[in-house]
């Protein structure tokens, strides 16, 4: 695996592989990396002869009072991981690189960006559909992939990418869980002992909830009720847990049959995300009510 830390050399790089008639996939992180993104790196591999990892903490993306500054860095680690997993290429460009002056252009996926995780962290989604244009500038890739974990970052990449024109095809990956049903995330690190063990009744209210919505349709609005109270009983401090329909985010009608119920709550300092994508008319429901995570 080469590391690259210029934008000159990379388009380099890349052109040689199109000469040769190879198709590129990009998976763009922020490092500290686990199985989640290694999924997401297997999946490329799957797909494209050659896989571009980029690595940058994108400062545009945290808000003032944000972890920017604590967010876990771990390049050797994560080059290892890479190297293991035999990515083609790991970019990881500087701030000054990604940034050579301060942004005088904005990129927002205006309302989908104010909705969910966007109300707590404005200017968020913003942050983040700038980098990934700018890294989709610089990589040009046939295929883009990223994790259903950040499910409201997907779709407002996928709108942007329809929006803009911009010639890649999106690709969501499956979240990957711990065995206790807890998504993997870079801030589960942050989490003590004690929120550790608490953390993972995020997916079970998921999944508890999703079960009242399949079973009972509309009349769900009780279990959600109960499992916000048995979150908030635990210590969770909850911004968001909504249902809505998978196309669009917004709230779910009861004809709406892809659904995603999302959440975001706080246990101490952590903010941990999680949703859980569904049909309404799923013919066989055993899929989702077999769940293994669901005690
Ligand atoms: O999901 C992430 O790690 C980041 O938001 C991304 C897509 C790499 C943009 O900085």
């Amino acid at each position: 695996m080469q590391t690259i830390t210029t934008i000159k050399a990379l388009r380099g790089c890349i052109r040689q592989w199109r000469q040769a008639g190879y198709s590129v996939a990009f998976v763009p992180t922020m490092g500290n990396l686990h199985a989640g993104h290694i999924q997401l790196v297997e999946t490329a591999k799957q797909k494209a002869d050659k896989v571009v990892v980029s690595i940058f903490v994108n400062p545009t993306q945290f808000g003032v009072n944000e972890d920017f500054n604590s967010y876990p860095r771990t390049e050797q680690q994560d080059q290892t991981a890479l190297q293991e997993h035999s990515a083609d290429v790991l970019f990881l460009p500087s701030i000054a690189e990604m940034y050579p002056q301060l942004p005088q252009t904005v990129i927002s996926v205006s309302e989908l960006s104010k909705l969910h995780c966007g109300s707590n962290r404005p200017g968020h989604f913003d942050g983040v559909a700038l980098v990934v244009c700018k890294l989709l500038n610089i990589v040009l890739p046939d295929l883009l992939l990223l994790g259903e974990k950040d499910f409201q970052q997907l779709t407002v990449i996928r709108n942007m990418i329809t929006d803009l024109n911009i010639p890649v095809e999106l690709q969501g990956v499956t979240t990957v869980r711990e065995a206790d049903g807890l998504a993997l995330s870079s801030r589960n690190g942050y989490l003590t002992d004690a929120q550790r063990l608490v953390a993972p009744m995020l997916f079970q209210a998921l999944c508890c909830v999703r079960d009242a919505v399949l079973t009972h349709s509309d009349n769900y609005h009780h279990v959600l009720a109960e499992q916000k109270l048995s979150l908030q009983q635990a210590g969770f401090e909850i911004d968001y847990f909504n249902l809505c329909r998978s196309s669009d985010l917004l709230p779910a009608k009861s004809d709406d049959q892809h659904l995603v119920l999302m959440i975001a709550a706080k246990l101490g300092s952590t903010r941990l995300i999680d949703n859980i994508c569904f049909n309404r008319q799923a013919t066989d429901r055993t899929d989702y009510l077999n769940n293994k995570y669901y005690a």
